[in-house]
């Protein structure tokens, strides 16, 4: 296959689709690749490195798309200023698209309607099933894991005290705490980058099984008062909870909240809007100074206040609402999401052609629009179709 990397357009986005490092990997298999020039800059990958790694170092997104089969993307299909056209037009009929697509966002629907009218086969990384032979194809889960880590650190950074026990002359400076809600993928990396960074560490989620791996990771579990046969559902998953039980969340947070130094926020049940966990009135009896970095904030976020895409200080408590953490750590981000979207391509291809049976989870998961339809269960079911 003839496989294109064009430059993420993206406000911000410093993230690419493939290192030198899987260009050369795609190149052993047979397959050949073109990419746009600069389009690894912003990752501190550059044109020599992918000249090098067998790859055509191509002027402009057009030349990329009109010469490739398969297209490998970041980010959905958005309006390129430079080339005065839409991704999405940039394409055509037959042509594969893998990239993150949220097709069941409604920001996205026409974008997707689109993709499918122009009988673009397209495949989103937000479908990836998270089960145990999928888990090396995960970009979600590998950006979680660069949200957690990149977003205490710059709570921290914002902080304006020591993270650590500091001896010094003057005295003993104690070590703050850390508060993680929703222990999931992004919450346990925050534990741990937490504690490196010599925090006590605290841990609150609704299942027994994430407060157990938080305990593990040294950190004080708080009890939510939520019942399991409330939290757990099919599968293992959190569910959505009652008014009611949020209220009784909300309570048991509040009694331990103006200890916290620095809290960080990933609750979420897959698929719905984040549960608002800390209210205005809550965040009043905070200290000064303290700080609250909040990831579901695409989701709505947990904290009622956090500000979508900014920080802001309220209260004398700064808020994170930042949305694309995972692309302030470019390289590291990078090198993840280029390897799980190499293990996804090599799962899929099949003697040098990309095939796709529906009947398998995978593919399921992540088939958005082909054969001039939207095929991806979520995107229909958002869309009313
Ligand atoms: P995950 O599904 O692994 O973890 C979510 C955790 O929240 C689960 O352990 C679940 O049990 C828990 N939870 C659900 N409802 C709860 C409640 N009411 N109270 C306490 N805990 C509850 O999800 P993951 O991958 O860690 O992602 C977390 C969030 O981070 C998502 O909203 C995701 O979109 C966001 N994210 C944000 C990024 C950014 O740049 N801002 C980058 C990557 C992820």
């Amino acid at each position: 296959m003839k496989i294109g990397i064009p430059k993420e357009i993206m406000h911000d986005e410093n993230r690419v689709a493939a290192t030198p490092e899987t260009c050369a990997k795609y190149i052993a298999q047979g397959h050949s690749v073109a990419v746009e020039t600069g389009a690894g800059e912003g990752a501190f990958f550059h044109d020599e490195q992918y000249a090098a790694s067998g790859a055509v170092i191509l002027p402009d997104a057009r030349a990329v798309y009109d010469s490739s089969d398969l297209i490998l993307k970041v980010k959905e299909p958005q309006f390129n200023e430079k080339a005065r056209l839409h991704e999405v037009d940039m394409m055509r009929s037959g042509q594969i698209l893998i990239t993150f697509i949220h097709p069941a966002a409604p920001s996205n629907h026409d974008m997707v309607r689109r993709m499918a009218s122009r009988g673009v086969t397209s495949l989103t990384l937000d479908g990836v099933p998270r089960i145990s032979r999928a888990q090396n194809m995960d970009a979600l889960t590998s950006m979680s894991t660069c949200a957690g880590y990149k977003g205490i650190l710059m709570g921290c950074n914002l902080l304006p005290r020591f993270a650590p026990q500091i001896f010094s002359a003057v005295g003993m400076i104690k070590p703050i705490n850390a508060l993680i809600v929703g222990a999931g993928v992004g919450g346990l990396q925050a534990l741990a980058t937490a504690k490196r960074l010599g925090a006590r560490i605290f841990a609150a989620d609704i299942r027994p099984a994430a407060r157990e791996q938080a305990q593990s990771l040294g950190a004080q579990i708080i009890d939510l008062k939520v019942p399991e046969e409330a939290a757990v559902g099919e599968g293992g998953y959190a569910k959505s909870l009652s008014h009611e039980l949020i209220r009784i969340e909300q309570a048991a947070l509040a009694e331990r909240l103006p200890e916290m130094d620095l809290v960080f926020l990933s609750a979420l049940v897959p698929g719905k809007l984040a549960p608002v966990l800390i209210t205005e009135d809550m965040v009043k009896t905070m200290k000064p100074g303290a700080v609250i970095v909040d990831i579901s904030i695409d989701q709505g976020g947990n904290c009622a206040l956090t500000p979508a895409g900014e920080i802001t200080l309220t209260h004398r408590v700064h808020l994170v609402g930042i949305k694309n953490i995972p692309g302030l750590l470019p390289e590291s981000a990078t090198s993840m999401f280029a390897m799980n979207m190499y293990n996804l391509i090599s799962y899929l291809v099949k003697d040098g052609k990309l095939e796709l049976d529906r009947g398998d989870e995978i593919v399921r998961g992540i088939l958005t629009t082909y054969g001039g339809e939207v095929v991806h269960q979520g995107a229909r079911e958002a869309m009313g179709l």
